[in-house]
C-alpha cells in the first residue's frame, strides 16, 4: 500500500496538539503491572506513555505507527518524561513487526479505519495476542457503504473517514479473524465526517473467547 498521504497528513499533525482519538479505548484498557501492551497507530505516544506507567518497570509497551513524524514526536515525548519501558516501531498494521503471542493487551484509537486490508490487521492482532489476551479498540464505522470514488482516494482515507466500513462488515471481520465474542463498550450517534456519515465506537474482546451459543447441541 502507498502510505505517502497518511505519512504526510500525520507527520504534519504530529506537531499540533489537536485530538486525533475517536473513543475512550485507553479508559477501558485496565492495564495490570507487568503486562506487555501494544498501541496500534500510537500517534504522539500519549496512550503508550500512560500504559507504560500502569504496566510499571516489569511491563513493556510497544507503539506501532507508519508516520515518521508521529514516531519522532512519540520518541521525543518518551525521552522528555524519562520513560524507559517503551519502544516505538515503524510498522504497518497489516504486518506488525512483533512476534506471535507477545501481548497481554492491544489497544488502538481511530487507526484501523485507515487500513486497506482490515482482515489482515485483525488477524495480526489475533496473532500477537497471548491466549486469553485482550483488545480494546476505538474506531469509526460508516452508516452506509462509502462510494468507491472516496474509498480508493488515499487523501480521503488519510482524513480518517473514507476507509470506514459499515458496522456489519466491521463485526464480520472481527469474527473472521477469530474473535468470537465482542463487546461494544460505547457507541456514538451518527455524525458527518468528510463526505460520509459515521459513528465512533469502542469494541473489546479476548483471544480464545468463544461465541455464546444458546443451542442445545
Ligand atoms: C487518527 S491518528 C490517531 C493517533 C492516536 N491513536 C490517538 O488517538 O491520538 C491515526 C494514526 O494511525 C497511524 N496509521 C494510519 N495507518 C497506519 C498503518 N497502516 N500502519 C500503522 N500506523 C498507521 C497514523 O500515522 C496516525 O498516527
Amino acid at each position: 500500500m502507498d502510505y505517502s498521504s497518511i505519512n504526510l497528513r500525520y507527520s504534519e499533525l504530529a506537531k499540533s496538539d489537536c485530538c486525533l482519538s475517536c473513543g475512550g479505548a485507553i479508559h477501558y484498557a485496565e492495564v495490570h503491572p507487568g503486562e506487555v501492551c501494544v498501541d496500534l497507530g500510537s500517534g504522539r505516544g500519549t496512550d503508550v506513555l500512560r500504559m507504560a506507567e500502569q504496566a510499571g518497570s516489569e511491563g513493556y509497551v510497544y507503539g506501532i505507527d507508519i508516520s515518521s513524524g508521529m514516531l519522532e514526536t512519540a520518541r521525543k515525548n518518551a525521552e522528555k518524561f524519562g520513560v524507559q519501558n517503551v519502544q516505538f516501531l515503524h510498522s504497518d498494521l497489516e504486518k506488525i513487526e512483533l512476534g506471535e503471542g507477545v501481548a497481554d493487551l492491544v489497544i488502538s484509537n481511530c487507526t484501523i479505519n485507515h487500513a486497506t486490508n482490515k482482515l489482515a490487521v485483525w488477524q495480526e492482532i489475533h496473532r500477537i495476542l497471548k491466549p486469553g489476551g485482550k483488545f480494546v479498540v476505538s474506531d469509526i464505522f460508516a452508516t452506509s457503504e462509502i462510494p468507491a470514488q472516496y474509498k480508493n482516494d488515499p487523501v480521503a482515507v488519510a482524513e480518517c473517514w473514507a476507509g470506514a466500513v459499515t458496522r456489519e462488515e466491521y463485526m464480520a471481520t472481527l469474527s473472521r479473524a477469530g474473535f468470537g465474542e465482542v463487546v461494544v463498550l460505547e457507541e456514538s450517534k451518527p455524525y458527518s465526517k468528510g463526505q460520509a456519515e459515521v459513528c465512533s465506537f469502542t469494541v473489546a474482546g479476548k483471544k480464545g473467547a468463544q461465541k455464546k451459543c444458546s443451542c442445545n447441541a
